[in-house]
């Protein structure tokens, strides 16, 4: 059944002329139909780059809205509407713009896992695989950094020169996991590496081998000739992880699921793609700005 409807994908995509991207925390069977299956930095530079007219985005609302801001005259589906990123909402218009006046003389910086308004009141976005280069090209000192206080705060001990004024926002899924989580992981599995998302909390961070984006955590336990990983960040990772690494195990200390990523369904996919869905729409104006601080993250982070 799922063969028969992924097979549809594909005709109908070519019949579309569409282009399929997928973030890593989706379901294996998305997964796999995909064109394009990366971290948020890498999915934003397919969307910008793309040559199809149809893009659907298998992801939550702010990556969707962020490829229809960077290719405005496709059309950009999110294939599960509802889909959206409880960390982007806990920043929201009215708040950033009384904090933006307290602080005037601030760089503004919004992880891309915000709203495209938010974005276009920023100076620039980042990613997690991108936010460390990106901000070594800043030089102003005072920086306001949203809506990820765990992100943020990671960032601000690369640069204790700079002051870092952070948003209290968070990823619901990653501050799940605990200290003791991992505490009790390294005792189970003892000598194994953790591997850690930026979301994650300090504790949790301080207790990491390695911290980076998704696409970060699964290069670093493919390229590393250690045989297993205790992993701290959203569990559709493993799929990938597993693909190219089929000799090496993987634990996760506390099974972390987001949702919202989870949402996805290939006959959402299908549904997209036959134009039963309704296409990312967006403010002119407020696009054109969001696009300086998305334009600006691509400028300053390669
Ligand atoms: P990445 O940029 O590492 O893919 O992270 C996106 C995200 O939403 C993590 O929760
Ligand atoms: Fe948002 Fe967290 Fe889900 Fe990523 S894992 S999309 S930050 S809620």
């Amino acid at each position: 059944m799922t063969n028969q409807l992924s097979e549809k994908i594909l005709k109908l995509k070519k019949e579309k002329n569409a282009i399929i991207l997928a973030h890593l925390y989706q379901i294996p069977e998305v997964q796999e139909i995909a064109d394009y299956v990366g971290d948020s930095y890498y999915l934003s530079q397919v969307a910008r780059d793309a040559k199809e007219d149809l893009i659907i985005f298998c992801g939550v609302k702010f990556m969707a809205e962020s490829a229809k801001v960077l290719s405005p005259n496709k059309t950009v589906i999110l294939p599960a509407p509802n889909a959206g990123c409880p960390m982007a909402d806990m920043a929201e218009v009215e708040d950033v713009e009384e904090m933006i006046k307290k602080y005037p003389d601030a760089f503004k910086v919004c992880y891309i896992n915000s709203s495209y308004e938010v974005k276009a009141l920023c100076d620039a976005s980042v990613t997690s695989s991108s936010a460390l280069k990106i901000m070594k090209n800043i030089p102003n000192k005072q920086i306001l950094f949203l809506p990820d206080q765990n992100l943020g705060g990671y960032i601000a001990e690369f640069f204790p020169e700079k002051e870092f004024i952070l948003w209290k926002g968070f990823c619901p899924t990653h501050h799940r996991i605990t200290a003791e989580d991992i505490i009790k992981a390294k005792e189970e599995h003892p000598n194994v590496k953790v591997l850690s998302h930026p979301e994650c909390s300090k504790e949790v961070r301080d207790l990491s081998d390695y911290i980076g984006s998704t696409s970060g955590i699964i290069s670093y336990a493919t390229e590393c000739e250690d045989k297993e990983f205790i992993i701290a960040t959203e569990e559709g990772v493993l799929h990938q992880l597993k693909k190219k690494n089929p000799d090496k195990k993987f634990y996760f200390p506390e099974m972390m699921v987001c949702p919202n990523m989870k949402k996805t369904t290939l006959q959402d996919v299908y549904d997209a793609l036959d134009g039963k869905k309704e296409e990312v729409i967006l403010d002119e104006e407020i696009r054109k700005k969001a696009l300086t601080s998305l334009e600006n993250m691509h400028k300053l982070g390669n």
